[in-house]
């Protein structure tokens, strides 16, 4: 059933422009955002949103961590499930508890689910899996409608998980009155566009397979980005180790100075995630100041850039968010490429499971 593909993973990274448009239906209409599932009183009450997740399902959590203070004017913070569940952590009633979780089953996720439950918080799962245990932990669920993810590394998850979540963060700020008419019609436009973002050109498969041949010998990876763009580079270059066992890190592109830049030279990879409406000045210079340090580049942007040493060129938009997808799928296929060429599993990678339901 990998219809022609040659791995599941490979499959499910040419399905998401579908399943997000699956995601979408009925839930936008005309230029409003609705989850017939959830009642608006779901924010009666609340003046903070707070996140829990693991692995990849976390990323799409700080990714929305941005668009819920953007966009819902929701104070929002984001946790690891595993380091929430003991640092003994203060929870008010005026939290709205969110977990996200691909398969609905990830032990500490699960957990961190009943101690908000416990403590009388109100919960969301955002979720893949109907029926299974967080939606029936949760008092209420989002199915993100992906599809089954047999592939270990998450890739459809992900672009629905941050789809489901940024209408979300729509559909709170309408509720709150914390959007304008003007705005929440220019987002769900741009939503829309989402599924031709997620569209693989064969030029850029190509490039992927092409870059694989020699960044399967890199030392190291530095995946960096700024705004939503840093949890898409800790996103990429999760992928790259999962898939690849390559040593991968990803950074706010701001905190390289602070320390990693140190470990600089020609065969440490820089992945730069370079868009053009988010502060593009900003991580031009941080990319340049790894470049003067010999670091090889490559930039992934919609701009020319001249000092990097190879360059995937996305196209232009003019939102970042249709940027953010069309990176992700480099970041996908450049992983799963050379994964191929090293000549691991794809789909299922040593020392991981689809499903972590042990602590
Ligand atoms: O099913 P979940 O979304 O709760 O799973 C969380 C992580 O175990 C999962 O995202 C993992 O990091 C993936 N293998 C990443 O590709």
């Amino acid at each position: 059933q990998k219809n022609g593909f040659r791995f599941f993973m490979e499959k499910e990274i040419y399905e998401q422009s579908d399943v997000v448009s699956d995601c979408m239906l009925g839930r936008i209409k005309d230029s409003e955002i609705n989850f017939d599932e959830i009642n608006p009183s779901i924010l009666d009450g609340i003046n903070e949103i707070k996140i829990c997740a693991c692995g990849t399902s976390y990323h799409a959590g700080i990714t929305s961590s941005y668009l819920f203070e953007r966009l819902s004017k929701i104070k929002c913070s984001v946790e690891v499930a595993s380091e929430f569940r003991y640092k003994e952590p203060l929870l008010t009633t005026d939290t709205l508890f969110i977990v996200i979780s691909q398969s609905g089953e990830t032990a500490d996720t699960l957990e961190a689910l009943k101690m908000a439950k416990n403590a009388g918080l109100r919960t969301l799962v955002v979720c893949n899996v109907d029926n299974s245990s967080m939606t029936r932990v949760s008092d209420a669920t989002i199915l993100t409608r992906a599809g089954i993810e047999k592939g270990v590394a998450s890739t459809k998850a992900f672009s629905t998980q941050t789809v489901v979540l940024w209408m979300l963060s729509l559909y709170f700020g309408k509720i709150r009155n914390s959007i304008s008419k003007e705005k929440l019609q220019s987002e769900v436009s741009t939503l829309r566009e989402v599924p031709k973002s997620l569209k693989i050109e064969d030029s850029i498969h190509e490039k992927a397979k092409r870059l694989s041949k020699r960044y399967l010998h890199g030392h190291g990876f530095f995946f960096i980005g700024r705004d939503v763009f840093y949890p898409l580079a800790l996103e990429g270059a999760l992928k790259l180790k999962e898939i690849s066992y390559l040593h991968a890190e990803g950074y706010p592109a701001g905190e390289m100075k602070h320390g990693p830049i140190a470990l600089a030279d020609p065969e440490l990879f820089t992945i730069a995630l370079m868009p053009q409406n988010m502060l593009y000045d900003k991580i031009k210079s941080n990319v340049e100041e790894l470049s003067a340090r010999d670091s090889t580049i490559c930039a992934i942007s919609p701009l020319d850039f001249d000092l990097a040493d190879d360059f995937i060129k996305i196209n232009k938009s003019e939102h970042y968010m249709l940027e953010f997808f069309e990176m992700l799928v480099v970041l996908q296929l450049l992983s799963m490429e050379i994964s191929i060429r090293l000549g691991n599993d794809v789909d299922m990678p040593r020392n991981l499971a689809k499903s972590v339901t042990v602590e």
